[in-house]
């Protein structure tokens, strides 16, 4: 490379100056395309300025906010910021003002917290997000249920609808990892002859119209087979878990198919446990809030 601008291309070879555009005033590059010739436009000012302006920006920035990674902490900055801090603290704040009412569930009497309607007016709120971050994914957002997972919002439950009850099935779950879990399991009646299994999966579906027929064989089955788990009558409510089949509520399904399908794969649903979760405070509230959800359905749709 050479360094005389005399040797440059449109360079005077005698001063070094290039040529000048008489219409604008700014040199040309030198370079020529058949006869057109390039402008060398300088570097627009405003953009320097505007460029030279972000780096002093920058620069008092690194020198006052949280700036640069140093290894396992950061330059902290002399305004000393931390939008972490703030909302830890915005945190804390809501866990103080929540556990002054959040001990009163530690070791609930319900029947005297329910109608503590300052307390409920605290509460409830609270209970409905715990419920939506926590059990709407199975249980509906409204308890409504769905194909596998009980209704919650009905009066009808497979265990009970006492919040003392429901505060045991949150602790220790069904069928779940737990010691103590409650066990509910709907066997396989594989062995039994397909033929029974068809008219039987007939009856058990028009159990809930209250026309079932208890004198034909399909009855007589069921008696033998089934009143140990579901009642006499199929009114279920023994404590086992085993559902009631008249009252229409069901968990997943009660046409003849569906029901054919119990029977012949059996059922084991699996409420997780929450001992361990969430605190025992929690779980109480949460099971007041369940046990109160079918009682204000109702106020909803009166
Ligand atoms: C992973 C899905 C799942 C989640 C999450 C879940 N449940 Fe369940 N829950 C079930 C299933 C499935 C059953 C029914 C178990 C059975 O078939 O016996 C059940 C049963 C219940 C029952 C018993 C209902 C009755 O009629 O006795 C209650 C009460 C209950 N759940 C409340 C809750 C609450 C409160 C939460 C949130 C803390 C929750 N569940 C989270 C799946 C879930
Ligand atoms: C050992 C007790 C037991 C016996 C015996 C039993 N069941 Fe069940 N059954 C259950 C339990 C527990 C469930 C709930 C299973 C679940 O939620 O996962 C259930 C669920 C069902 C369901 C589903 C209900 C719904 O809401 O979707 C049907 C239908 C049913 N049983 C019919 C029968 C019939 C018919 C027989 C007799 C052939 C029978 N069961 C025998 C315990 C039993």
């Amino acid at each position: 490379m050479t360094t005389d601008p005399r040797a440059l291309p449109g360079a005077d070879p005698h001063t070094g100056n290039r040529e000048v555009d008489p219409v604008t005033g700014y040199e040309t590059t030198g370079h020529d395309w058949g006869g057109i010739r390039e402008l060398n436009t300088p570097f627009p000012r405003i953009a320097l300025i505007a460029l030279a302006l972000t780096v002093i920006y920058s620069v008092v920035a690194w020198i006052l906010l949280p700036a640069w990674p140093t290894g396992r902490d950061y330059t902290r900055g002399l305004l000393g910021l931390d939008q972490g801090e703030v909302a830890m603290d915005r945190l804390q704040a809501i866990k103080t003002g929540r556990a002054v009412w959040l001990t009163h569930f530690e070791a609930p009497d319900f029947a005297s917290l329910a109608v503590n309607r300052g307390l409920m007016a605290l509460a409830m709120p609270a209970a409905r997000r715990l419920y939506g971050d926590n059990c709407a994914l199975c249980h509906g957002s409204d308890g409504a249920g769905g194909p596998g997972f009980p209704a919650l919002a009905d009066a009808d439950w497979l265990w009970s609808g006492d919040p003392e009850e429901i505060a045991v099935t949150l602790r220790h779950g069904i069928n779940a990892e737990d010691p103590d879990t409650r066990i509910a399991e709907m066997p396989a009646f594989d062995w039994m002859d397909r033929v029974d299994r068809l008219s039987l999966a007939g009856f058990v579906a028009s159990l809930p119209t209250g026309k079932a027929d208890w004198d034909s064989p399909a009855a007589g089955l069921f008696t033998q087979n089934c009143a140990a788990c579901h009642g006499e009558k199929g009114q279920g409510g023994l404590g086992v878990g085993a559902p009631s089949l008249t009252d229409g509520a069901t968990i997943y399904g009660q046409d003849p198919q569906t029901v054919y399908n119990t029977l012949t794969l059996g059922r084991r649903g699996v409420m997780p446990a929450w001992a361990g979760r969430l605190g025992e405070a929690e779980i109480n509230l949460l099971a007041l809030y369940v046990s109160r959800l079918s009682e204000t359905k109702e106020e909803r749709t009166q």
